[in-house]
């Protein structure tokens, strides 16, 4: 697995792949392929719990699904996705509630949507040793705020973002995630911070790149504008589902060969 130092020394090295996992048979995949970094986003919200946004998912949600992934990998780097309100708030709960993730379901780190706010508790993390990713750019917790949209596309909003990764860098972070940020700006960053920047809608001059599974597979119903689907997972489900119910509606399926007999219950039936 590539270590926190290995991934922090990395900008101008191969670059790094990221992608969300939420459950171990995905991260089990995930790693065959040789990703570096497994990330239990909360963005499972949309894609595997049905909500709208990533507001409710909960620390028991994370936590259960860190402790899947962190069981379905060996030599990828397992990082924790914080959600809405279990940092921030006060500095123990979030320090204990980031540690959860380290100490009881084998995370290597933690990522959090960065903001003024979390410098400190980056700094406090860091001191412990809860390594941090930080997220600048459109951090979809605060949809409320921003929407969906473009961040860091007027000269203010470029400099407070290259500020908050820069700050984030100085209180210990070892990866910047930049999302949905003009690839100019990105590129500035990349080429400012020291450690590496992994790029979502962030153009290709990022230290590395994530994007969620579903989008990758093709699972999703609707994609956001940067992501690529590589494969038609939505498309393959939907008709292996489809030829099980036809089968079962025929009387196809089970066959004999799925089924057994026992020879001792012969006289009773
Ligand atoms: O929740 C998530 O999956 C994320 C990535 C898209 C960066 O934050």
């Amino acid at each position: 697995m590539p270590s926190v130092q290995e991934i922090r020394a990395s900008p101008g090295g191969e670059p790094i792949t990221m992608v969300t996992a939420y459950d171990a048979v995905t991260a089990t995949l995930v790693e065959e392929a040789g990703v570096d970094i497994a990330l239990i986003g909360d963005s499972m919200g949309n894609a595997v719990l049905g909500y709208d946004d990533t507001l409710p998912v909960t620390v028991e949600e994370v936590a259960s699904r860190t402790g899947a992934v962190a069981r379905g990998t060996d030599d990828t780097l397992v990082v924790a996705d914080m959600p809405f309100l279990s940092f921030g708030t006060d500095l123990q709960t979030s320090v204990e509630n980031c540690g959860r993730m380290v100490k009881e379901e084998g995370a290597n780190a933690v990522k959090i949507e960065s903001g003024e706010h979390t410098i400190e508790l980056t700094e406090r993390l860091t001191d412990i040793g809860i390594p941090v990713v930080a997220h600048v750019g459109l951090t979809p917790q605060s949809v409320n705020q921003t929407g969906y949209t473009r961040q860091g596309t007027d000269p203010e909003a470029a400099k407070r973002i290259a500020r908050l990764a820069r700050e984030h860098e100085a209180a210990g972070a070892f990866a910047c995630i930049l999302e949905h940020i003009p690839s100019n700006l990105a590129a500035e960053i990349t080429d400012e911070l020291s450690i590496p920047t992994i790029g979502i809608g962030a153009g290709s001059d990022c230290d590395g790149q994530v994007l969620v599974i579903n989008d990758i597979l093709g699972l999703s119903d609707r994609t956001p504008p940067f992501a690529k689907s590589f494969g038609n997972v939505r498309e393959e489900m939907s008709a292996a589902i489809g030829e099980y119910v036809d089968a079962v509606e025929d009387g196809e399926f089970p066959a004999d060969e799925h089924s057994h007999v026992a020879e001792e219950l012969d006289e009773l039936y």
